[in-house]
């Protein structure tokens, strides 16, 4: 969920000397998809902030529990942006484990993820996936995207999933003009459920450390009360904006891990 490098030339995209956040992620995670740069990236990181592991975790963990939240809402169509090597608990499994004829895009811009859903992820009979390799910082890309517009209804209510995958876009990218450019396409009566590490519980010996792993400024930690800014205009479902290990965390392992541990805010919102 930090550092590395998300730059999309194609050299670099099937580049494995160079840590990925989805291989670091699914290393972190347990999973077996990764290679000896995302082992070293991931290691130098947790070195700084031991509960790293933790963090990827709860972080997974609230993406299960926002989604199931919203597939008893009545929410049958989802927009999972920076969807991450398939592990336990993928968004259309949660879903469609409540409402089979669930609909899921997936996108991310590493192309070992795509090869990885495509080869795993299956839908239910009654419902849809489609799988776009496209990338977070051109949002007009997704929105105009056939296989989006052949999946999802957009007159009808859609969840955005932006989980773990703001981070890793840089100020000077237009993170406020993504989002809004995302938001602005889906229907009042859409939700959007978003997750963002955050560095603001941590000691500056170790932050001086995360930022010395971070050399190319790919990862950026925001506060929650930054990302509340990016989301803006929207209606924050109880209890708001919160560590993700403190959203409904009812169900969720006990006892909860402390805010600082985790080190990660969630909210899921409601589009007026
Ligand atoms: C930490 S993983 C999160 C996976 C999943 N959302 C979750 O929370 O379990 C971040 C994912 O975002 C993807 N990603 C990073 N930058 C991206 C971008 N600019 N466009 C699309 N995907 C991106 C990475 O490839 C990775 O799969």
């Amino acid at each position: 969920m930090s550092g590395g490098n998300t730059d999309s030339s194609a050299a670099d995209r099937f580049d494995t000397t160079v840590a990925h956040p989805a291989r670091r992620y699914n290393y972190w995670l347990g999973g077996k998809d990764h290679f000896a740069a995302d082992r070293a990236s991931g290691d130098a990181i947790e070195a700084a902030l031991p509960s790293i592991r933790l963090m990827a975790v709860e972080n997974r963990l609230f993406l299960g529990r926002a989604v199931e939240f919203l597939a008893k809402q009545g929410v049958r169509q989802f927009l999972d942006i920076g969807t991450g090597i398939p592990a336990p608990g993928n968004t259309h499994e949660v879903a469609q484990g409540i409402e089979p004829a669930t609909r899921t895009v997936y996108v991310d811009n590493d192309p070992i993820v795509l090869t990885h859903s495509r080869a795993l992820i299956t839908s239910a009979p009654e419902g849809a996936i489609a799988y776009l390799d496209a990338d977070l910082r051109s949002p007009e890309d997704i929105l105009v995207h056939p296989d989006l517009h052949a999946t999802l209804d957009f007159s009808q209510p859609i969840a955005l999933l932006l989980v773990a995958v703001l981070h890793f876009i840089r100020d000077d990218e237009d993170p406020q003009g993504i989002i809004d450019k995302l938001v602005g396409a889906l229907p009042s009566g859409s939700y959007v459920v978003a997750s963002h590490a955050t560095w603001e519980y941590q000691s500056p010996e170790a932050i001086a450390e995360l930022t010395a792993n971070n050399r190319d400024g790919r990862f950026v930690p925001r506060t929650g009360t930054r990302l509340g800014e990016l989301l803006h205009d929207l209606e924050f479902v109880e209890p708001g904006l919160v560590s993700v290990s403190r959203w409904r965390p009812e169900g969720a392992p006990q006892p909860r891990p402390s805010i600082e541990d985790v080190s990660c805010n969630g909210v899921v919102a409601r589009v007026p």
